[in-house]
């Protein structure tokens, strides 16, 4: 069969995507060129907020739609939405072939053989009773890979659907984690970005170490001690891990940022407001002053770390004042790049019961004033760049001009520049930095002397 897959929401979510990807190709499927020729149509979905959710509805009914005319299609969902709606998702679109949940990716080859044998309709979401095995598969040929460390998550901020749809934190044994690494880097990755929604709560829940086993560098913790096993995997020349949050930010996390050369100066920390009454009604577990105090830690030193966050604007009852704190909080913080969200009601938070006072239009204007900021803020920090020469790791050719390739800092920062015949996906390229704009960096590549 060939499929095709159709990714919304986070990180998490292309990480999953990919290893259906590999779990399809390993059971003898291809991946499809489009629509048309895909005999599997899988949509992944987000539930973050409803806007995310409507588009997936819209796109699934297009997509079920298009069987009227290619009977034999199978089109299924998976993600968050597919794990928070169920069965209900039948109801709403009954021409859709199957529901799976956020931990069902390795279920699916046996789910296509059901539906091979002329069953329809099949809904397999998680069983918070099973323990989870994560997917380990990985398509071949990237230079960059995802590896997934923590499933769901704990805490349960206000506003979030996250720990409903993707179930209770577990950490992959590390021993689990180190192969998948050790088989990425053997075929030629050269970075790889640890995930987790809370990503520092890594081991916390379950234990991942043999207890009394010895850390090699005398990091106690449980994601420094991983960071650390993951450096000494030949191969790799960059580690990057997300999403913090500021309470995971100790001394030995901050220390192992330092020491360890391979993990990157370079942290998603997300804030959501710069407001302490506001913080509190998320139940963030921190003030503006935590947060601030965690970045300096992070930052001591190092005036290159870089920064990106998270902003939530319009949660419930927040004021213009409460508004003008988050964009104290993005300046003081010097945010190199900040997604900023309208706040959406999700079902069954906590946040869902408080009054979503903050008229639409607001909420939009609030947004813009934000990303305004980050505009002037980002074409400020980028173009201390210029002139300097940075190292990059070359990705290949770039999303925005086809005539040149791209790649990041460690900084995180894309750098786009010409491509020489000598240079291959995978090189660390020295670029000499030549223009900045707010989300790009621009450059020519220097060559050895002589
Ligand atoms: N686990 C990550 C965040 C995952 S969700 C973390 O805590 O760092 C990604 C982002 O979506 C959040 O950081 C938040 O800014 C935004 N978000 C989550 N729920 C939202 C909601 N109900 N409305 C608007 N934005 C939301
Ligand atoms: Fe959601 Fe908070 Fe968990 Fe992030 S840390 S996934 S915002 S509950
Ligand atoms: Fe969305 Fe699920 Fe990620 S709700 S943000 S895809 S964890």
């Amino acid at each position: 069969m060939k499929y095709l897959l159709h990714t919304y929401g986070c990180q998490m979510n292309v990480r999953d995507a990919e290893a259906v990807a590999a779990i399809l190709e390993a059971a003898g499927h291809l991946p499809a060129i489009n629509e048309d020729d895909a005999d599997l149509i899988l949509v992944n979905t987000c539930s973050v907020r409803g806007k995310a959710e409507d588009k997936a509805v819209g796109k699934l009914g297009l997509l079920c739609a298009t069987k009227r005319t290619a009977p034999h299609r199978l089109v299924g969902v998976m993600g968050c939405m597919a794990q928070r709606r169920g069965a209900a998702l039948r109801q709403k679109i009954p021409l859709l072939d199957f529901v799976v949940g956020t931990r069902q990716q390795q279920a699916i080859p046996a789910i296509l053989d059901r539906l091979a044998a002329g069953e329809r309709g099949i809904v397999q979401l998680d069983d918070p009773g099973v323990a989870p095995r994560v997917p380990d598969a990985h398509l071949s040929g990237g230079i960059s890979a995802f590896v997934t460390i923590l499933l769901g998550c704990n805490r349960r901020c206000a506003y979030c659907v996250v720990p409903d749809v993707r179930g209770a934190e577990y950490s992959r044994p590390a021993a689990e984690v180190i192969e998948e690494v050790r088989g990425l880097a053997a075929r030629g990755v050269r970075e790889v970005t640890l995930l987790g929604q809370s990503v520092m709560s890594y081991g916390r829940s379950n234990p991942v170490w043999e207890r009394g086993a010895p850390s090699p560098g005398g990091f106690r913790e449980d994601l420094p001690r991983l960071l650390e096993a993951v450096s000494a995997i030949p191969g790799l020349c960059r580690i990057r891990f997300t999403s913090g949050h500021p309470s995971g930010c100790t001394p030995e996390l901050v220390r192992a940022m330092r020491e360890i050369l391979l993990v990157c100066p370079h942290l998603h920390l997300p804030v959501q407001s710069g407001s302490d009454r506001i913080l509190g009604l998320m139940r963030r577990g921190y003030t503006a002053a935590d947060y601030l105090d965690a970045v300096a830690r992070l930052r001591e030193g190092r005036p290159d770390f870089a920064l990106t966050s998270d902003v939530i604007v319009g949660f419930p009852t927040e004021t213009a004042e409460e508004f003008d704190a988050s964009r104290r909080l993005m300046e003081a913080a010097a945010f190199d790049n900040t997604y900023i969200f309208k706040y959406s009601p999700r079902p069954n938070t906590p946040a869902a019961a408080m009054p979503d006072d903050v008229l639409a239009g607001e909420k939009v204007r609030r947004n813009q004033v934000l990303l305004e900021e980050q505009d002037v803020r980002g074409q400020r920090l980028n173009e201390a760049y210029v002139g300097r020469t940075v190292e990059v790791l070359a990705e290949g050719v770039s999303l925005r001009n086809a005539q040149r390739w791209s790649g990041r800092t460690p900084t995180n920062k894309i750098v786009v520049f010409p491509h020489l015949p000598s240079i291959a996906a995978g090189d660390l390229v020295p670029v000499r930095i030549t223009s900045a704009k707010p989300q790009a960096l621009y450059g020519e590549v220097v060559l050895p002397e002589g």
